[in-house]
């Protein structure tokens, strides 16, 4: 089928990408000239494993092609609104402005039959303005909402194989053959016995910020269990595993660390309580203020576990292992991993911040700190090495290597990646977000900071 993209960030690169290699006929508009080019040239403009080779292969055989011009558009029976919902700049809510410009460029090209489907992370109601929208522009174009929940880091994956489809569709007459062109697009996911969910516009919507929100609640409920596991001397990884044995829980998302960053649940949360809120629902999701608030916390308490472990932060020498999001990603948007180096810089360490993808972006984000290309370049003469982002190179490290470099020795473990044991018969002071029982003394202070506490965190003797 011929198909359009509109917006090719993480989203709609991937899913043009994917469509095109499910022999489909594609053609992505981004307003962004430069992005356009790299992806025209059959390149990624970001990290993602898979893509490059599954955009090579698309734009080589001519099934995938990118524009910055709305006009070529015409002609595909499905238009695939990918574009970005951030936060907005001064309150929790979603800027829909890209949203409104997508349809702006696309109104004047679209045909009476096409099928406008959108894909975009939404409040719950965008589906019905759209569709007014479109009414009142006097197209007969139908609408649909197909949200989208791959991970970044595993999208290729996660579009081919999809845990489920879900379409919201207008209700009448025209229902039956949307789901059927929706149908023809995904057929041989469908074929592979993928899960289809049809749906109404407000439940599609709601299946993807509800989906976001319970990860995001699931992640803080088990850094709100690593609180309590530090204030009595608990082991919160231990406690995870045993709640992760009950398969009404699982095992998933109870990663017990720095908590949760990047470009979606932070802000889908926000989202999802401000417009909870403008609908009157919006005790229903209060507990989303309190998961915001944790995962906070996770930051907090890393910033303190650094101090403790440097015996203060000003003037100590910390080198922070990742600056991603999340490891198999570069993106650092709400980054929990560059947000702490940047609130260690802040309190007065020296802080070295390296990351095998995301250096050039987080360089950009945050050019007040300082890079190293490697480990080693940013372990040498540190005091304290901090693990923020678990890319298997940084799990995988050997202590002995590392302790040839360093200045002094003591990691503090935020992702819970790491073997302690082994660093400290290395000669490390070592210690983990959630496991007080396993703290080991730091390293000594100079002169105690201004703000340092002495609390959980501390290590203990
Ligand atoms: C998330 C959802 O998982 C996708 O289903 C959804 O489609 C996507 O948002 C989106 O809305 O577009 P993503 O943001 O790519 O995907 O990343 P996740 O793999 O979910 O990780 C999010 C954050 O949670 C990362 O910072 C990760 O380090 C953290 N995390 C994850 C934990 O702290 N603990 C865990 O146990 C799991």
């Amino acid at each position: 089928m011929r198909v359009s993209v509109i917006g090719c960030g993480y989203l709609g690169a991937v899913h043009a990408a994917v469509l095109a290699e499910l022999g489909h006929e594609v053609v992505g508009l981004d307003v962004r000239a430069e992005a356009v080019a790299v992806l025209a040239s059959g390149h990624a403009p970001f990290y993602e494993a898979g893509l490059a080779e599954l955009l090579a292969r698309g734009t080589a055989s001519g099934a995938l092609r990118f524009t910055t011009e709305p006009a070529d558009v015409a002609g595909a029976r499905a238009h695939f609104l990918c574009v970005g919902t951030p936060q907005s700049a001064d309150s929790g809510r979603a800027d829909l402005s890209a949203v409104e410009g997508a349809l702006t460029a696309l109104l004047p090209h679209l045909g009476p039959d096409d099928l406008v489907v959108g894909k975009s992370t939404v409040p719950v109601g965008t589906a019905t303005s759209v569709l007014g929208r479109l009414r009142a522009s006097g197209s007969t174009a139908r609408l649909a909402w197909n949200p989208e929940f791959l991970r970044e880091g595993h999208a290729v994956h996660d579009t081919l194989r999809p845990d489920r489809l879900v379409y919201g569709v207008e209700a009448g007459p025209g229902a039956t053959a949307d789901v059927d062109r929706l149908d023809e697009v995904y057929a041989a996911m469908l074929r592979d016995g993928v899960p289809r969910v049809v749906t109404d516009f407000p439940t599609a919507e709601l299946a993807k910020v509800a989906a976001n929100a319970f990860l995001a609640t699931k992640i803080s409920f088990a850094n709100a269990m690593a609180e309590v596991c530090e204030a009595v001397g608990g082991d919160a990884v231990a406690l995870a595993a045993t709640m992760a044995h009950d398969p009404r829980i699982g095992g998933d998302y109870l990663g017990v660390g720095l908590g949760f960053g990047g470009g979606c649940l932070p802000k889908d949360i926000r989202a999802f309580a401000a417009r909870a809120e403008q609908l009157g629902a919006g005790r229903a999701v209060a507990f989303l203020h309190e998961v915001d608030e944790i995962n906070r916390r996770c930051r907090d308490r890393a910033v303190e576990m650094v101090r403790a472990m440097a015996g203060g932060l000003r003037g100590s020498r910390v080198a922070v292992l990742g600056a991603a999001f999340k490891p198999e990603s570069d993106d650092v948007r709400s980054s929990p991993a560059l947000d702490l180096a940047v609130r260690l810089a802040e309190e007065g360490a020296e802080v070295v911040v390296t990351d095998p993808q995301a250096l050039p972006l987080a360089q950009l984000a945050a050019p007040g700190l300082r890079y190293a290309v490697d480990v080693v370049e940013a372990a040498t003469a540190a005091d304290v090495l901090v693990l923020a982002t678990e890319w298997q190179e940084y799990r995988s490290l050997d202590p002995l290597a590392i302790a040839e470099v360093v200045r002094r020795r003591g990691v503090v473990d935020t992702r819970n990646v790491w073997d302690l044991e082994a660093w400290r018969r290395a000669g490390f002071a070592a210690a983990a977000l959630g496991r007080s029982s396993a703290l080991p003394p730091g390293l000594g202070a100079a002169e105690p900071d201004h703000g340092s506490r002495a609390d959980g965190v501390a290590p203990s003797r």
